[in-house]
């Protein structure tokens, strides 16, 4: 298992291009089972969890090849026929997203039969709603042996509301929704622009989906959908993360290849703790080329965040935020509202002499401590990203074990990371 070795102290300084999002490629990914002819995906970035998804269309007997390109690959996807509809546990237990596949199965083949994903480290995580949802739309559904088994003669529009906001959720449906006979409207839908990118490549394979963006979506199903060429949005959880490390390097960096209007939240809370992000002026003005400009003050100043669905403060930053916080002058209240148990960064993060108590689903962190380098190990893909930009502050060598998990979402994050000025080296083991 392959480890990072950082040692902490330096500043972060130049320029890093933002990878295309993990979370808008693989519903991308999963929305090429609805039609039998290519679909291209391009700007997808080179992380594991896109290996996987490849080896679950692989598994139900669909083609794709991939492309190297100056950012990220291309992935060609063709759908012609189904060899097996079965997502198998191995790999959904890998990845949750796997489930994703299930709407896009039922809907052009009329059956499926997806792993349960169970438990993860950061909390229960069923897919009840889903299972309604797809029921809702007329699918026969059975959980046998730990799978879903599902099925249906053609599936019908409905409305279906959502009773808590998911992200994969709506998409699963959303794709059913676009083969199904008649109109589907979706309440309480998830907003974020990992949503809004599926539903853009969706119309442009045929699809009728209205209202990407708001709560309320609606789609009218078509026969049949086609081809089509994309390109995956910028990461902004991967940026956000940039931004952290230089705000808690006392850097100044450029971050290339975003879309700032994903990043509002996260900017306007970086604002708060004296962070200073603008708009590169010398950004080429195409919004997906569009670069920002950090510099991390001298002082951090601690601000409380509680974590929300879209537009709100992304759940998936709060374990980088929460280091960052460690760093500011002051006591913060983090308070995490979409996932249960998802501060088990901050035991790692104590190691290192961080001040944190945790009560429920609040972390108080006192600051500033200094931290000093440990051995620490990492649970989840974004508490491991905690990690690593705690080691990047702290004194002294850090060494963080199963990095496989922040290789499920980041591009080689050692290696924009030493060119930025880090110190850090990735020790593989056999
Ligand atoms: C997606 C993201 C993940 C992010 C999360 C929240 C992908 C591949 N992953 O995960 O990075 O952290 O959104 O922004 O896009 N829930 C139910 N029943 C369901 C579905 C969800 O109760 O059927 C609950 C979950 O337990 C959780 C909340 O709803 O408490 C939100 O989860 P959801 O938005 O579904 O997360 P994912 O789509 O799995």
């Amino acid at each position: 298992m392959d480890k990072f070795h950082i040692v902490g102290g330096k500043t972060l300084e130049g320029r890093v291009a933002i990878s295309g999002a993990k979370n808008a490629a693989l519903p991308a990914m999963a929305a090429a089972l609805l039609t039998s002819e290519p679909v291209e995906l391009a700007n997808v970035p080179r992380v594991r969890d896109i290996g996987t998804m490849r080896s679950l269309l692989d598994e139900l007997g669909v083609d794709s090849s991939i492309a190297h390109e100056e950012y990220g690959i291309r992935l060609r996807i063709e759908a012609r026929q189904l060899l097996s509809p079965l997502a198998p546990y191995e790999l959904v237990k890998q990845m949750r997203a796997s489930v994703l596949v299930l709407g896009p199965l039922l809907a052009r083949f009329g059956r499926a039969q997806v792993s349960l994903p169970g438990g993860c480290a950061i909390g229960a995580r069923p897919i009840n709603l889903h299972i309604q949802g797809l029921e809702r739309l007329g699918a026969q559904i059975r959980i046998e042996h730990g799978y879903v088994k599902a099925t249906t003669d053609g599936l019908k529009g409905a409305l279906f509301a959502f009773d808590t906001v998911s992200v994969t959720g709506t998409e699963n449906l959303m794709m059913a929704a676009t083969l199904a006979e008649g109109e589907t409207v979706l309440e309480n839908a998830a907003r974020e622009p990992e949503v809004t990118d599926l539903a853009r490549l969706l119309n442009k394979m045929g699809a009728s989906v209205e209202g990407a963006g708001t709560e309320t979506l609606r789609i009218r199903g078509v026969a049949k959908l086609h081809g089509a060429s994309h390109t995956i949005i910028p990461d902004r959880i991967e940026a956000a993360t940039f931004l952290v490390a230089a705000a808690m390097t006392h850097g100044c960096i450029t971050l290339e290849r975003v879309e700032p209007g994903h990043l509002t939240a996260v900017v306007a809370k970086l604002a708060e703790a004296g962070v200073n992000v603008t708009a590169d002026s010398s950004g080429q003005g195409k919004s997906e080329q569009a670069s920002l400009q950090v510099t991390g003050p001298t002082t951090l100043r601690a601000a409380d965040v509680t974590t929300g669905e879209y537009p709100g403060f992304p759940t998936d930053v709060q374990a980088q935020y929460m280091a960052l916080m460690t760093q500011a002058e002051g006591s913060s209240v983090i308070t995490e509202t979409i996932f249960e148990n998802r501060f088990l960064h901050a035991l790692e993060l104590m190691r290192m002499g961080a001040d944190i108590r945790v009560e429920g689903r609040h972390a108080h962190v006192r600051g500033r401590t200094p931290l000093s380098g440990a051995k620490v190990q990492a649970s989840d893909l974004r508490a491991s990203a905690s990690l690593v930009l705690a080691g990047l502050a702290a004194e002294g060598e850090t060494l963080v074990d199963r990095v496989y998990h922040i290789d499920r979402g980041y591009e080689r994050i050692e290696e924009k990371l030493t060119r930025l000025g880090a110190s850090i080296r990735r020790i593989s083991e056999a």
